[in-house]
């Protein structure tokens, strides 16, 4: 051991008199600039980039504040990390949308950068979240425990992927419903029709072919036209079947059978 640290040390003595005796010219030495992170630390297309390293950290946004100051602005580094190009957003790199999300927390993009709802990571999540013809947004915590900030007991835990509870004081709740990581498929879920004369779907977070969204798939018949397409098959009565959905639901669907009102359709409530 002492034989090489000599040997180095030797090594090193020898080739900076070597390196400077070699010069023939004047012009002087360019010194430069050895990086304490290494190379391409900066360089989102380089292996070294911060955000895959601190992947390999766990997360641990932590790390950074040593050098980077509790609020990144720069710490003993006098390196801030809420410059205007880089974590300009409001709590700079603990942000919700620095590790995963764009225009909400939720994918995409991923954990891993992805953006394909083909990836389990990015899934359907931005399908239920934004409002549109169909229903409301849905909240995150239908789903998840939402932290409050990046340090949040939950959060960032061992396991790499989310973990997925439902909401038990939800309008949407039923006890059976169920998450299975494995198929990444959600089972018994109210919204997919677990309520009496719905079709009670299993459907698969990631398949982009799936039609679960059309009417007839959560209640009715997807096979049939008109009425008898969305018409529950139990729990109406006689009188029901013969008159227009608008005469009883008119807060939600009108008699051209269009939901006027997205936000009392799959609201865990019978408009
Ligand atoms: C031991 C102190 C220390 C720690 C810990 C530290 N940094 Fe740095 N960082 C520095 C210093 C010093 C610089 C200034 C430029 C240099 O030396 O690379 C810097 C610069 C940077 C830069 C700019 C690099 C460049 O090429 O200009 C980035 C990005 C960065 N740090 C990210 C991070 C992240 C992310 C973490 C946490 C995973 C972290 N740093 C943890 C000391 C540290
Ligand atoms: C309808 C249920 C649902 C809602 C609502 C939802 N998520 Fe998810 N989320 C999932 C599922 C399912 C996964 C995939 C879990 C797995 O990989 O097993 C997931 C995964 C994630 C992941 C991990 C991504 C990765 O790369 O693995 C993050 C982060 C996440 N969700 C954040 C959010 C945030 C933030 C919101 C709200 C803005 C939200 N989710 C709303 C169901 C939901
Ligand atoms: C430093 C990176 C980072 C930041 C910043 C961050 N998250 Fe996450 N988030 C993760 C990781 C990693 C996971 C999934 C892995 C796990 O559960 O350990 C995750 C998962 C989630 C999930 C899914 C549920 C869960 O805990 O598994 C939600 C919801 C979420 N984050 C919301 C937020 C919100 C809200 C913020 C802002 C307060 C935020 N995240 C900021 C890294 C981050
Ligand atoms: C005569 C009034 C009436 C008409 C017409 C009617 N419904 Fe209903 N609907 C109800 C009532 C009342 C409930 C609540 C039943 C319960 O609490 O079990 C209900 C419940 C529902 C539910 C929740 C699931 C269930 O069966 O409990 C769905 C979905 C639904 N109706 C769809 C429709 C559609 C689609 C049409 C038209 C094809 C329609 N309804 C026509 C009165 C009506
Ligand atoms: C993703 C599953 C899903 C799809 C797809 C779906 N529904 Fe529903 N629908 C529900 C649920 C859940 C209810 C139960 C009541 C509630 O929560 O609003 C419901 C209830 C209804 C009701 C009863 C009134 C009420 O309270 O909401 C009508 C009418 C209705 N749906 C019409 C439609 C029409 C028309 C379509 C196609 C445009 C459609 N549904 C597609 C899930 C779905």
């Amino acid at each position: 051991m002492k034989k090489i640290m000599l040997f180095s040390t030797v090594a090193i003595i020898l080739s900076g008199l070597f390196g400077c005796s070699e010069r023939k010219d004047d012009t002087p030495l360019v010194q430069s600039k050895v990086s304490i992170h290494g190379e391409g630390f900066k360089d989102p297309t380089s292996a070294n980039f911060h955000a895959k390293y601190i992947q390999t950290k766990n997360y641990d946004i932590q790390l950074c504040q040593t050098c980077h100051g509790s609020d990144y602005s720069g710490g003993t580094t006098g390196q801030s990390c809420n410059t205007s190009a880089c974590h300009n957003k409001a709590a700079g790199p603990e942000n919700c949308t620095t590790c995963h999300g764009s225009v909400n927390a939720a994918p995409p993009k991923d954990l891993t950068g992805n953006v394909s709802p083909t990836f389990r990571g990015v899934g359907a999540h931005q399908k239920h979240l934004l409002s549109g013809t169909l229903h409301a947004a849905i909240a995150c915590n239908e789903c998840h425990k939402v932290p409050t900030a990046v340090l949040s007991p939950g959060h960032i835990d061992a396991t790499s992927r989310a973990e997925i509870r439902f909401d038990t004081t939800s309008a949407f709740f039923v006890s059976t419903a169920s998450y299975n990581a494995t198929n990444v498929s959600c089972a018994n879920t109210y919204c997919h029709g677990n309520f009496s004369g719905g079709n009670n779907l299993s459907v698969t977070w990631n398949d982009t072919s799936s039609t679960v969204a059309e009417c007839g798939s959560c209640h009715g018949d997807v096979t049939k036209t008109g009425k008898a397409k969305i018409f529950p098959k139990t729990g109406h009565t006689s009188a029901a079947v013969t008159a227009d959905c608008s005469t009883c639901h008119a807060a939600v669907i009108n008699s051209s059978l269009a939901i006027i009102d997205p936000s009392k359709h799959v609201n865990g409530r019978i408009n």
